[in-house]
């Protein structure tokens, strides 16, 4: 349809009543950050969190690409789309009335709204009359089943509005039609009715079926999925996508589980209706369920909304399918789950179970104990690749091998992938320590090959709190052991004017200073920093235990000199740029704050520092990425 011309009073009510957040968390993961949220801007192929919402502002910027404006801004251009659409569908979607600068364009968007809620209305109809039909004679068969095959007792049935559809032809269109008087063709877009192939008219899509209607957000039926009590196929039957029933973004008991999610921060997503339905029914109520599709990313996205720590379990069958399922769910949001911005777990249940079957001779509390105890995505990962192949066999050996420094290659953290080279090493080489030692050096090897092809996407993707906190220890530990960088250090922070930010690290760091205030040669290598900070009594702050860890021996000790400059300066760089970031953000909150008819100057004088910030920071990074390709090259160890 051609677009209205919306009335001002339409967009300024639409502007009122959206908020950016719900809006843009439907597109981008977001995580907490103060008042803010920050994620990964979608505008641009951004590697480290530079998208920031302001829900007080109601405003997104992204400290990378520039791009920022409003969440009608942020619609238009994710979608490409016109203005006015992308109005309209935050009025239908915030139910604020549209009103149009010429009547005869109203016409036609009030029939457009209409049918929409006139589709609401029908199904919601059809569900009572669904339910109503359950628990009269009729429906006597599939109320049995519920409860004898199922153990539903009556406040879920009710709570998940469960029904049954006759067995007749024409029983719904009989009551929605001859007797409700809905018009035919609305019941029939509801996707209640199915026409028939000569003669006309239409049939009831649903016939001798137990119903479970399936809600949307704000708990309106949108469609239904229809079991079998026989051995009929298919086993479900779905509604069609209709005008309100799109499958692959829904998911089923959302509406349910949502609170649940929130309060327990964390989400399960099982594979059949009744998996769900069966563990609300035993009191576990943070489950939803995708609907025989592969779970999209719109889906994901979905759910990280309501989990402030974005732990996601995914309990799929362990059957093949099941398992390739999982992969499929996880694909379009593996990488927040190697870098640790998601927490992916996978559940699978022993002897290949569903949850439905599991809670028949289990107790809620097994499985929820299940839950806690279900490996990360990468451990299960790491799992499958070594289980089934027998590593006393030199050609499975090696394809285990292959697969396991495939799948580390993926992680952006080095200690974290210490830690797994570690222990796939452990797993690899059966209890035989010799091997072992071997094992977990050519691991490290391989796994920094494979590092080394993928470096500049897997490498950078960090978030910025790793990124700062990461480069702040490294310089530390380079201070603490290589007393020959200490002057470079010094002299590095005091030229770019840079402070350490973590408190613990600001802490340390002063009374180093305060050391060398008191005429302490601190470049005088057989000076031992940690007994001299303990005798001027290093105040321990509430994180001690990680100032110690910075003194421990590691890898530093043994890093090659050209290496440690060059982490000197990627370290100097990131610190420096996090820092610009701050000071842009600030700015850009003045900006924001600031009203141009009065002080015009002011404003055009803030965009000029902000500019000037994003020069450096694009400047800082590419400093950064050349310096990193040295890096690569170097080797790690002395020799
Ligand atoms: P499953 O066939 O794996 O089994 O369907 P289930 O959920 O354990 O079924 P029950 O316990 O025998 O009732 C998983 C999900 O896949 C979709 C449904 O959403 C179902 O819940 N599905 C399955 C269909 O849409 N159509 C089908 O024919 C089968
Ligand atoms: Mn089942």
């Amino acid at each position: 349809m051609d677009i209205p011309r919306l009335h001002p009073e339409t967009i300024e009510q639409v502007k009122q009543r959206t908020d950016i957040v719900d809006v843009v968390s439907e597109h981008v993961v977001l995580r907490k950050q103060g008042k803010d949220f920050v994620g990964l801007c979608p505008f641009h192929d951004d590697k480290s969190p530079s998208f920031t919402v302001s829900p007080g502002k109601q405003f997104y910027y992204c400290f990378s690409c520039g791009a920022g404006g409003n969440a009608i801004k942020f619609l238009m251009e994710l979608g490409k789309r016109p203005f006015s659409e992308v109005v309209l569908d935050l009025a239908r979607r915030y139910q604020v009335s549209v009103q149009t600068l010429k009547p005869e364009e109203r016409q036609e968007f009030q029939r457009q709204v209409s049918l929409r809620d006139q589709l609401y209305e029908i199904l919601a109809v059809a569900a009572k009359f669904y339910e109503h039909a359950l628990y009269q004679p009729a429906g006597q068969a599939a109320l049995a089943y519920l409860q004898t095959q199922r153990h539903l007792n009556r406040e879920t049935m009710q709570q998940f509005q469960l029904g049954y559809a006759p067995a007749g032809w024409e029983t719904l269109y009989g009551y929605l039609v001859g007797q409700k008087h809905y018009p035919v063709e609305l019941v029939e877009k509801a996707g209640l009715l199915v026409p028939r192939k000569t003669g006309g008219g239409f049939y009831d899509r649903f016939r001798d079926r137990l119903m479970i209607p399936i809600h949307d957000l704000q708990g309106r039926v949108v469609g239904f999925g229809g079991r079998t009590l026989t051995d009929e196929q298919p086993k479900y039957l779905n509604s069609p996508e209709t005008e309100l029933f799109d499958k692959g973004k829904l998911l089923f008991a959302l509406d349910k589980a949502r609170a649940a999610i929130a309060k327990q921060d964390q989400a399960v997503v099982v594979e059949g209706y009744f998996d769900v339905i069966a563990l609300h029914n035993a009191g576990i109520t943070n489950v939803v369920a995708s609907m025989g599709t592969a779970l999209s990313s719109a889906q994901v996205r979905q759910l990280l909304r309501y989990t402030e720590s974005k732990r996601i379990v995914l309990n799929f069958d362990a059957d093949n399918a099941g398992n390739q399922a999982a992969e499929r769910a996880v694909g379009e949001v593996e990488m927040l789950a190697y870098r640790g911005d998601i927490q992916l777990r996978v559940l699978n249940i022993p002897d290949g179970k569903d949850p439905d079957e599991f809670l028949k001779n289990h107790l809620a509390e097994e499985y929820q104990v299940l839950i806690e105890t279900a490996p990360l995505w990468l451990d299960w990962q790491i799992e499958r690749a070594i289980a089934g192949r027998d590593p006393k066999q030199a050609d499975q050996f090696q394809a285990m091998v292959q697969a396991v420094v495939k799948l580390l290659g993926n992680l952006p953290n080095a200690t974290l992938r210490t830690h797994y080279i570690h222990r796939c090493a452990e797993r690899l080489s059966q209890g035989d320590s010799r091997l072992m030692l071997q094992l977990e050096e050519d691991l490290r090897l391989q796994v920094r090959g494979e590092r080394w092809h993928g470096r500049s996407q897997k490498w950078q993707t960090r978030s910025d709190r790793t990124l700062l906190e990461e480069s702040e220890e490294q310089l530390l530990r380079l201070y603490i052991h290589k007393p020959q960088h200490r002057a470079l250090i010094e002299s590095s922070l005091e030229e770019r004017d840079l402070e350490f930010s973590l408190s613990h690290h600001r802490l340390l760091w002063r009374q180093i200073l305060h050391l060398r205030e008191q005429g302490i040669d601190l470049t005088d290598a057989s000076v031992d920093l940690l007994s001299l900070l303990e005798e001027s009594e290093l105040e321990i702050s509430t994180e001690s235990s990680r100032v110690y860890a910075l003194f421990q021996l590691d890898e530093t000790r043994q890093v090659n000199t050209q290496r440690a400059l060059l982490v000197i300066r990627t370290a100097v760089a990131a610190m420096e740029k996090v820092m610009c970031e701050k000071r842009r953000r600030h700015l850009l909150d003045l900006l924001q704050s600031l009203d141009w008819e009065i002080a015009p100057d002011l404003g055009q004088m803030y965009q000029k520092k902000i500019y000037a910030e994003d020069q450096r920071i694009r400047d800082l990074e590419r400093e950064r990425q050349v310096i990193f390709e040295d890096l690569v090259r170097v080797p790690l160890l002395e020799i």
